[in-house]
């Protein structure tokens, strides 16, 4: 069959390279896709971002199957209109994929059906929001209510930031709503699960890097390098997660009359300590997959996954399974010069490895120009490996990286630290 994969960036590429594996599949277009995806067996980029060219496209070319990897088509409505036209897409509708596109009413949902996050109130006047502001102290969180690239969240350490920042969002940034949020703190993991409306396929776990640069100091990005399974998940957690995040959202979006069909990613803060009751919270939620979670999530999927995509088409997820590999799978990003500020395009990439079982290099801001990659945006590969113990991934990781070569690469020397800090803590103790 052939699949259609919406998107360009590191988490496409290893979308398109995991279905493009599955004996069901004939052809993987992507579109827009990336220089990755342009040079690779039966995967193919498509140079159309129209919602409606795509319906089009997916329509004349007997696509059997879509797959939506970023959020904004998603606020969008392309499913909605795939669906109109019988289209088979896997992803929320507009309206549920409201709980990424609006914070205040993914708050709002939580709330009503109790699920845990943190305490927040909204705010349309600044005013108001200082005053609020004041009663709360710092440090505290300011959120825009829309989508803003992962540029929309301020963790304000001082009142004074988080008063510069409700005003910058709401006179110089035209933001109208903003949530001001209590400040937790614990660690963070990724929680991605599968769901056609009702049952529930949960992905292997994973953690995030969200800052630039190591120790996780340096601005927000999109993520620089992700590692899966996420060992702060124990099989406890993760019971919890269930019950207390993901089943309450799926239930309680089908009871709101918004039945929600798609990946969905829970944020989710662990509360520090041992206690097994200690408490865990959904800090945001995620209409899609994560990137670049998605780059270790698909090195260790064994199963065919355009067999569990079907599944979750069909409404019938409570049949599917998916096998992992036990190993840990790691990705590093290389960003470009100037990222996430204003990143620098053009630069020539040298140094790319051929494919390994064990070391997969996924693309994300890159383009062919004059038989040469170059760079085309902010995070340009995710080199992607797999190992007995995230120490085993990460130095094959960092032994790859240490060839490739362009202007201006930043990256970060210490992915899975966490991991390896808890694992040595584990010994010691
Ligand atoms: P979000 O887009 O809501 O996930 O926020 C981006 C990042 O900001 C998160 O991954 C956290 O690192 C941080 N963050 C968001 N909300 C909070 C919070 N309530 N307390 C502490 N950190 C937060
Ligand atoms: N890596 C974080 C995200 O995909 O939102």
């Amino acid at each position: 069959m052939k699949i259609l994969i919406i998107g360009s960036g590191g988490r496409e590429h290893a979308l398109a390279w995991k279905i493009a594996q599955s004996s069901k599949t004939t052809q993987v277009y992507v579109a827009p896709g990336n220089g990755g995806t342009s040079n690779a067996n039966n995967i193919k980029n498509i140079q159309i971002e129209n919602i409606d060219e795509l319906a089009k496209f997916a329509e004349e070319n007997n696509i059997k199957m879509t797959i939506v990897g970023p959020e904004v088509p998603l606020a969008e409505g392309i499913v909605d209109k795939f669906m109109s036209k019988d289209l088979r897409i896997f992803g929320p509708t507009k309206s549920a994929a409201r709980l990424e596109s609006s914070k205040k009413f993914a708050k709002d949902f939580m709330s009503r059906h109790s699920i845990p996050t943190a305490k927040y109130a909204t705010f349309t006047n600044i005013e108001e929001a200082i005053s609020y502001l004041e009663t709360e102290g710092a440090p505290i969180v300011i959120k825009a209510d829309g989508l803003a690239s992962g540029k929309g969240v301020v963790v304000a350490e001082t009142l004074e930031e988080a008063k510069e920042a409700v005003i910058d969002m709401i006179s110089k940034k035209n933001v109208n709503k903003l949530i001001i949020e209590e400040y937790l703190t614990g660690e963070e993991a990724s929680f991605i699960v599968m769901s056609d409306g009702i049952n529930i396929m949960p992905l292997a776990t994973s953690q995030d890097h969200k800052r630039l640069k190591d120790g996780d100091q340096g601005p927000n990005t999109g993520g620089m390098g992700a590692y899966s399974p996420a060992n702060i998940v124990t099989p406890d957690l993760h019971n919890r997660i269930m019950k207390e995040i993901i089943v309450p959202t799926i239930q309680g979006m089908a009871k709101d009359g918004i039945p929600y069909t798609g990946f969905l990613y829970a944020g989710v803060m662990i509360s520090p300590g041992e206690n097994p009751e200690r408490p865990i919270k959904t800090l945001e939620f995620n209409c899609r997959m994560g990137d670049p979670e998605t780059q270790p999530i698909m090195m260790r999927m064994k199963s065919d996954f355009v067999d569990v995509l079907e599944h979750a088409l069909n409404g019938s997820l409570d049949k599917a399974e998916i096998i992992w590999d036990r190993r840990v799978a790691l990705g590093v990003v290389l960003a470009s010069y100037n990222y996430p500020e204003s990143p620098r395009k053009n630069d020539i990439i040298n140094g790319i490895p051929n494919d390994k079982e064990d070391c997969i290099t996924f693309h994300a801001a890159t383009k062919i120009s004059s038989g040469k990659y170059k760079t085309d945006g902010g995070r340009v590969l995710c080199v992607t490996t797999l190992g007995d113990s995230v120490r085993i991934a990460r130095e094959t990781a960092y032994k790859v990286i240490s060839n490739i070569t362009f202007d201006g690469m930043q990256y970060r020397s210490d992915i899975g630290w966490r991991s390896l800090k808890s694992n040595s803590s584990n010994k010691s103790g």
